[in-house]
């Protein structure tokens, strides 16, 4: 596919198929994600590809984490319940892929410019998915960044969740999209 084209027309696909995908197709995904530039070839990121019950580790993360953040009046049934609809959210697509940032022990690029590679290794992973015909979504919110969910993922250090790319093929037509033109956004300097 041409590069211009995915670039434009991506969309993140919040509804997919549970049909299975290829793990041919799987590692052309992570094999794009290694090829975002980093700098001083730190190559900063991990990868988890959760399928089928593997992807109770992602569930238990948000399990652990709305428990931990529930109300404590909350009875046991209650509880349950609400981890149960939380597990179930890391089953909206077939694959998911979990990325994090590995920073360097030692500070051989500000962090900063680590997060910054581990996030352009997302979007090669998401337009390399659309190519092959899958659609994708980036997801995080707030439960990414909790400790519960660290601890799930035995995260150590600096190391952090940049998001979760849930993975299918799509089940929905791409949204209708826009964008601010990039004259706006642009300061043309020439002399
Ligand atoms: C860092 C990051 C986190 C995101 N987290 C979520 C999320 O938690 N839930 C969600 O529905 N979309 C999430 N998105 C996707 C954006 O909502 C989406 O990219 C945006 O609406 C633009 O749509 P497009 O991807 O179709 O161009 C996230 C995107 C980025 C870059």
């Amino acid at each position: 596919m041409d590069m211009k084209e995915a670039i434009r027309h991506r969309r993140s696909i919040g509804k997919v198929k549970q049909d299975p995908v290829d793990k041919s197709l799987i590692e052309e995904i992570l094999e794009a994600g290694t090829w975002a530039p980093n700098h001083c070839h730190t190559e900063p990121w991990r990868f988890w590809v959760m399928t089928g019950e593997g992807r109770r580790l992602l569930g238990q993360g948000y399990a652990e984490v709305a428990a931990a953040e529930a109300d404590p009046t909350l009875s046991e049934e209650e509880l349950s319940k609400l981890k149960s609809v939380q597990k179930k959210k890391a089953f909206r697509a077939p694959v998911v892929i979990a990325v994090a940032v590995t920073p360097s022990v030692k500070p051989v690029v500000p962090e900063i410019e680590e997060y910054a590679a581990a996030h352009a290794a997302v979007q090669n992973m998401l337009l390399t998915a659309y190519a092959l015909g899958l659609g994708t979504i980036w997801r995080t919110g707030a439960p990414t960044y909790h400790p519960k969910m660290r601890e799930a993922f035995s995260l150590v250090g600096k190391e952090e969740l940049v998001g979760f790319i849930y993975i299918g093929y799509p089940d929905m037509e791409p949204p209708k999209a826009a964008r601010v033109p990039f004259a706006q956004k642009t300061t043309w300097v020439s002399e």
